[in-house]
């Protein structure tokens, strides 16, 4: 299950990179990295060899910051990214057998992703909407207040959106 690193993608980045100056390339990693990963979705090894051989930077260093920033991942995500709040407040309010009947619906433990890349499922620290315990997020969106038994209808339209990308037409429903 590989995700297809197109020559586009790579393009994209030289550029980005061409940009920069030549005596700032070395200590421009982390903005170089953010870059790529905003391109390709995760940081794959063929692009961090890339990377490496661009700024004229050790790869081990590289992977040494990957690792000290957990913005950064090696792994390819979901289209649809999953966060279930674990903070106090949503714990209190029911997040853990949510994230356990989660689980169950995606089939997916915390922290995995399926293999299709359609869904990435993570437990978080505090998002900061606590007012809306237990809170989930999916991609940008917020949702309130989730109970075990709104899990269907709150994957209902990501589901659709993933199908219809699939198909590349509207779904009937
Ligand atoms: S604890 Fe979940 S949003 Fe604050």
């Amino acid at each position: 299950m590989t995700q297809e690193l197109s020559r586009e993608s790579f393009d994209r980045l030289d550029q980005f990179i061409s940009k920069i100056n030549d005596h700032e390339k070395a200590s421009s990693l982390i903005k170089v990295l953010y870059e790529a990963q905003e391109i390709f979705g995760y940081l794959p090894r063929d692009v961090i060899f890339s990377i490496g051989e661009k700024l004229n930077v050790p790869t081990a260093h590289i992977y040494g910051v990957i690792t000290f920033y957990s913005f950064f991942t090696t792994k390819p995500k979901g289209k649809c990214q999953i966060k279930l709040c674990l903070g106090t407040a949503c714990f209190v309010c029911g997040a853990e057998k949510l994230a356990k009947d989660m689980e169950a619906e995606l089939k997916l433990k915390m922290g995995e992703t399926s293999e299709d890349l359609s869904f990435s499922l993570e437990g978080v620290r505090c998002v900061g909407a606590c007012g809306l315990a237990p809170a989930v997020l999916v991609n940008e969106d917020v949702h309130a207040r989730v109970t075990s038994k709104d899990i269907k209808k709150l994957l209902r339209p990501y589901r659709k959106a993933l199908k219809m990308n699939e198909t590349g037409s509207e779904s009937s429903e």
